[in-house]
């Protein structure tokens, strides 16, 4: 593998390049196509409806029902949110003109917009959503391969491409044995911008396997007992500095200079932190003690969707991995902080965000992705495995990879009632009846509700009869 080194190291005399094109002028570049509207009416746009809440009014987490479109408009007209917004993850519909049933086969969403209108009423979101957004914020746009490139071109331009950080493929489902004259289709996208190049960001690593260790660090200290491997003290390139010194009458091989000065390798040296070969030569030994996980790159095989039957979900439709949110969320943003998804679905993103200590603003415009998000909360998940013997399947055999580990998220905590419920007026009953459903009272700030074992059993026995 290869890597490009800077344009000045280019040397003319020596290229055998031929071309006949020349390219001048201007070289920036745009997405066009039927009803492209300009960003400034997007901008000027307001919202129609406002949008009062049903239950918990004062919780600073919130929950809309309504076209996201609108209540974007609406939370912008709300100068105190505008700019505060440190990470937005959606995971829109993906231009795939179909419609999602859940697992008890309720009609959870449509994806029915297509070409044109389907870039054009993801611009007009994404250009909304940039205005909330603050300036170290980030946002993550999650789709399949369908309409990924070309909402990149749009996030370049709404975006600018200078902030454009990375371009995250995930495998998210088990190989398929399918028939279709092709390669099986088991991965999906997540587009990561920034708002500027002051960004937010810690980075993501995983835990070492021991099978990984043992590989990765073979050697072990006789003094201390310490897991360890050796590295080389010296890179290629020569140095007229520090690092091109003899050290301990020794040169640099020829071409290579020392990674650090003679003082720092003798003070290695003197703490044992260099191993000498049987012929002398010295390489440092780099201890797994010191290790902070491996850092995550930017292929994810670790976070698929219904990974096996134990897995714990609401069983809406296309409801992502919550590890994979726990991932996203702990390097874009810190505790406290303010995360959006207007695509809510089943709650995923406002769950994690919430046990990790980030206030959330979750946005949908499908009854049922409420009905989840509230069963998410209230009741808690359900193994997939559930659904799966309830419907007698057979039970796959497959080797998954396992979950990353987590210690702060867990889909088994505490169940809690700290976020408020909104709608415009033409859904207050809808919303109402789905509030009811849950023994969620309208309009009272709830202190706590109690806990899941001892919610009132006509409660149960009513959210049975509703998911069964
Ligand atoms: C792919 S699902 C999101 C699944 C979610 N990430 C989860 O983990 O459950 C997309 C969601 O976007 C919602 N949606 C689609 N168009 C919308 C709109 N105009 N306003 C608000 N929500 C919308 C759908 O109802 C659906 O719940």
């Amino acid at each position: 593998m290869t890597t490009g080194v800077s344009k000045n190291k280019w040397e003319e005399k020596d290229s055998k390049i031929v071309t006949n094109e020349d390219y001048n002028g201007d070289f920036s570049y745009e997405i066009s196509y039927k009803g492209k509207t300009s960003e400034k009416d997007i901008l000027s746009s307001k919202n129609k409806h406002q949008y009062n809440s049903l239950y918990n009014p004062d919780a600073l987490n919130k929950i809309y029902f309504g076209d996201n479109f609108d209540v974007l408009n609406y939370l912008l007209a709300n100068s105190s949110l505008r700019g505060t917004v440190k990470l937005i993850y959606i995971d829109p519909p993906y231009g795939t003109n179909s419609i999602y049933q859940s697992r008890n086969q309720k009609s959870s969403y449509k994806d029915d917009l297509i070409g044109s209108h389907y870039l054009e009423f993801m611009r007009r979101r994404l250009i909304l959503l940039k205005e909330l957004l603050s300036n170290d914020g980030s946002i993550y746009v999650h789709l399949d391969g369908n309409m990924t490139f070309q909402i990149k071109m749009i996030l370049d331009e709404v975006f600018g491409a200078k902030n454009f950080r990375g371009f995250i493929t995930r495998k998210k489902c088990s190989n398929k044995n399918s028939t279709r004259k092709t390669y099986g289709n088991i991965s999906d996208y997540m587009i990561f911008y920034s708002k500027s190049d002051k960004y937010t960001w810690q980075r993501a690593t995983v835990e070492w396997s021991e099978a990984k260790i043992t590989k990765e660090y073979p050697c072990i200290d006789e003094p201390t007992g310490r897991r360890y491997k050796k590295v080389p003290i010296h890179a290629p390139g020569t140095r007229n500095g520090q690092t091109g010194k003899e050290w301990k009458g020794m040169l640099p091989p020829p071409g290579k200079h020392w990674q650090y000065t003679p003082s720092k390798l003798t003070e290695f040296d003197e703490n044992g932190e260099i191993y000498w070969s049987a012929n002398g030569n010295p390489r440092r030994k780099v201890f797994f003690d010191k290790d902070k996980g491996i850092p995550v790159q930017d292929i994810w095989l670790d976070v698929q969707d219904s990974l096996n039957q134990n897995i714990k979900i609401t069983g809406y439709p296309t409801e992502k991995n919550p590890y994979l949110l726990e991932r996203i969320i702990k390097a874009s943003s810190n505790e406290g902080d303010i995360v959006l998804d207007c695509f809510a679905g089943s709650g995923t993103t406002l769950d994690v965000a919430n046990q990790l200590g980030r206030q959330f603003i979750g946005i949908d415009n499908s009854s049922e992705a409420i009905h989840n998000i509230l069963k998410r909360f209230v009741i808690g998940l359900e193994n997939m495995g559930d659904y799966v013997s309830k419907r007698k399947k057979k039970q796959r055999l497959t080797i998954e990879p396992p979950l990353p580990n987590s210690k702060e998220y867990t889909p088994h905590l505490k169940r809690h009632n700290n976020f408020s419920v909104l709608t415009d007026k033409r859904f207050t009953s809808t919303i109402t009846a789905i509030l009811d459903d849950f023994g969620l009272n309208n309009n009272i700030n709830q202190k706590e509700i109690p806990n899941y074992k001892d919610v009132n059993s006509a409660i149960i026995s009513h959210v049975t009869k509703v998911f069964a």
